[in-house]
């Protein structure tokens, strides 16, 4: 038994936000706290949150409800509230859930320590604002220990492209890329402690264009300097705005052998007018062509999207080329949702598409994407591919690892294997994942 202080901290939404996570345990960390995975001996629960879509901030007050009779039974438990509705709906949350004692905006987890500080001795914290450093350079990284050889690294945040839908621009904040040394220096480190393949993050990481000693380095520019790297075997990024894949981002895809060929690449909508409503600034056409010069830089590149059915004015029409986009570029793999208003951006305030026709358009397009996914995998039965050996399977001297496309790979291998990259014979496919054999 360590005396250390235990930490509790929930993850919700994208990468980014797991990422976030990851660096506010390091930073507790060096103020001695401990991860724990079970809130009920913890020191201090921290959601982590998101804004994105519907209920979220429900979510947040129901499970903060959930906490009340540990935080009863130890009244010095402290509860904080960080990521997107932290951001957006901060002071309101202080207002009605007194259980909360920290709320943290996405851009102030470097001061998390001082907060809970703050918190200690006044009761309550709270820090939305957007400072002017870099909280990356501030959050510590924690101790040298051994990864998983799969990791995320944050190399650009916010956004300023303004889809009329979408709350990031206003809960993260412009568009800040970070310096090329730092993201080099994070990952050669990552790769010291095992990591084999790195996911580059950004709400719009293809706009990337960071500091470097001779000038700003775009994405592509970062990929190629990432790529020779020793030790680090795979590179991926998400997640793009078709209008930022520059030539050189389109090119590195042929040339950078490390460069995985899945593409995550959303396009929302294939109706030019709820584009254009949308505030996408490119039409459907625009978006297949980009596809073509894609395809023929990588031609076995598999493609990924997201949607949103019922966005404000949608007929039945423009739903249509929607899946007449997704019939042409069939999709390996695809999200989509039914469009829910957002307090405070543009479309909110226009007329809704009725519930019921978003959810039949919602079951229209999944059944859709699911056949193009179904056969995507199916696709995949016989071929040998290179997967990453992550960690163990359910199933007894079972491992799970990750294809190129991001598919998840079950097959028998010891678990000495974990973090190289191995052929595996493809024998089996779902929906959701692969099985297969390793190959000799
Ligand atoms: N309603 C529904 N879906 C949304 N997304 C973003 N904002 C909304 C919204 N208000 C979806 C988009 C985006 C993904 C991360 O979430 O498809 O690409
Ligand atoms: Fe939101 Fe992405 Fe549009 Fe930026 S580009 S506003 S993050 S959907």
């Amino acid at each position: 038994m360590s005396d250390a202080k235990k930490l509790f901290v929930k993850t919700y939404g994208c990468q980014m936000n797991v990422y976030d996570s990851e660096r506010m345990v390091a930073a507790m960390g060096a103020k001695g706290y401990e991860e724990t995975d079970r809130p009920e001996e913890a020191d201090m629960i921290l959601l982590n949150t998101c804004h994105i879509r519907e209920k979220a901030a429900e979510k947040v007050y129901s499970e903060l409800g959930r906490y009340r009779g540990l935080k009863e039974a130890r009244p010095d438990l402290k509860i904080g509230v960080a990521g997107c509705v932290a951001q957006a709906e901060g002071e309101e949350i202080m207002r009605r859930q007194p259980l909360v004692d920290i709320v943290v905006g996405p851009q102030a987890y470097h001061r998390l320590p001082q907060l809970t500080d703050a918190a200690a001795k006044d009761g309550r914290a709270i820090d939305t604002d957007f400072p002017e450093e870099d909280k990356f350079d501030h959050l510590p990284r924690g101790p040298k220990a051994r990864r998983a050889p799969a990791a995320f690294l944050t190399v650009q945040e916010g956004c300023d492209k303004f889809c009329a839908f979408c709350v990031v621009p206003y809960t993260r904040g412009a568009e800040v890329s970070r310096p090329a040394d730092r993201i080099l220096a994070e990952a050669r480190d990552l790769v010291e402690r095992g990591v084999v393949e790195i996911t580059l993050l950004g709400q719009n990481v293809n706009a990337y264009h960071g500091a470097a000693a001779d000038g700003d380095w775009s994405l592509a520019r970062l990929i190629r300097e990432l790529a020779a790297v020793d030790g680090l075997e795979r590179i991926r990024f998400t997640t793009s705005h078709p209008n930022d894949m520059d030539d050189d981002l389109i090119a590195a895809h042929g040339e950078v052998e490390k460069l995985m060929p899945y593409l995550h690449l959303p396009v929302q909508s294939g109706s030019d007018r709820v584009l254009k409503a949308m505030n996408r600034k490119h039409t459907a056409e625009d978006y297949l062509r980009l596809l073509e010069r894609i395809r023929a830089a990588r031609p076995d590149i598999a493609l990924s999207g997201d949607f949103i059915v019922g966005f404000p004015g949608e007929s039945d029409a423009d739903f249509e080329d929607t899946l007449a986009l997704c019939r042409e570029v069939a999709y390996a793999q695809a999200y989509s949702f039914k469009y829910s208003p957002r307090p405070g951006t543009p479309a909110a305030d226009r007329a809704h598409v009725d519930e019921d026709v978003k959810s039949e358009r919602l079951q229209r397009l999944q059944a859709q994407l699911t056949a193009d996914q179904v056969a995507f995998q199916q696709s995949m039965v016989g071929k040998t591919l290179p997967v990453l050996v992550e960690k163990p399977g359910r199933e007894p001297g079972q491992m799970v690892g990750r294809s190129p496309y991001l598919q998840a790979v079950h097959f028998q291998a010891d678990p000495a294997l974990t973090g190289r990259l191995l052929p595996v014979e493809i024998r089996a496919a779902a929906p959701n994942s692969l099985s297969g054999a390793l190959a000799e």
